[in-house]
């Protein structure tokens, strides 16, 4: 017989999805898998520990949804302004190309052994997905697992992201996945200025060909290198920026939501933010999942 809860438990559980809903986060899977730690959407374990308000605190207007045109609002992009380079750009010699192509990039930088991350590397990952992506996700440099399949994330972290688009309403082959560096920084530390400076040229013509409207940048590498500041990821992260014509979201890199599973709450509202601006709706969730 299938247990029920008491009323009382019941209406709690109801009160705390709505304080959720509240929030943003409308989708919770009951994961019955014993790998729920590296599940994306967030549950109620996984949403960072916001105290809840007392029952009567909150003010009626905020506990209702938004109306139809507030939300509309509420969904347009803020734009904040692009954090100004002190020095040179790093991408001011990239010029657009006239009918540049992926292959073509590929082309060029053959077995490149342009910069020092080439004396490690097992292959090249060039990067992966639609070349008519609306959405590109751009990540730090290739981990062991990517530098063995030439394919980017593909271990631990890539299988989050795979989890995160899928829980976007997409599949990985309607999206494009990059990084700053091709090649597998040693014992995967985070590139170096001048690897940096040497192979994100090659990224950015990528983003050229594509012209994805939405950019997410995983973690701080890809946010600091496309724009070009030092400051924390927390100070813009999840605000809409604009970026060489683009929209830019940057949010926490999956590798990082794997060791601080709380902030998944905080990366789903990001990622919300891209569904709503490029009209994604999550899939719909099969009754025996
Ligand atoms: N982390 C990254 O930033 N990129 C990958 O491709 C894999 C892990």
């Amino acid at each position: 017989m299938a247990d029920r809860a008491p009323e009382s438990l019941e209406e709690k559980i109801e009160e705390r999805l709505r304080y959720y809903e509240d929030l943003g986060i409308r989708l919770f899977y009951r994961d019955r898998t014993p790998a729920a730690a590296t599940s994306f959407v967030p549950t109620a374990s996984t949403v960072a520990p916001t105290p809840a308000p007392e029952e009567n605190s909150l003010p009626k207007s905020i506990a209702k949804p938004l109306p139809p045109k507030a939300a509309a609002v509420a969904a347009t992009p803020r734009i904040a302004p692009v954090v100004a380079p002190s020095g040179p750009s790093l991408f001011e010699s990239v010029d657009k190309i006239k009918d540049d192509t992926l292959p073509r990039i590929r082309e060029d930088i053959g077995d490149c052994t342009r910069c020092k991350l080439h004396k490690g590397r097992n292959k090249i990952v060039f990067g992966d997905g639609s070349p008519k992506a609306e959405l590109v996700f751009i990540g730090e440099g290739p981990g062991a697992d990517e530098d063995q399949q030439g394919i980017p994330f593909v271990g631990r972290a890539g299988k989050l992201l795979t989890q995160m688009i899928e829980a976007m309403g997409l599949q990985r082959r309607d999206v494009y996945i990059g990084n700053v560096v091709k090649c597998r920084p040693p014992e995967n530390r985070a590139p170096e200025p001048d690897e940096v400076a040497t192979c994100s040229p090659y990224l950015l013509r990528q983003i050229d060909v594509i012209r994805p409207k939405v950019i997410v940048c995983l973690g701080a590498v890809a946010a600091k290198t496309l724009l070009e500041t030092t400051r924390g990821i927390s100070q813009f992260r999840g605000q809409w920026l604009e970026w060489r014509g683009h929209k830019l979201m940057a949010t926490y890199h999956p590798a990082y939501l794997l060791r601080n599973p709380n902030a998944k709450g905080e990366v789903w509202k990001d990622l919300q933010k891209v569904m709503a601006e490029l009209g994604l709706q999550p899939p719909k969730k099969s009754k025996s999942s």
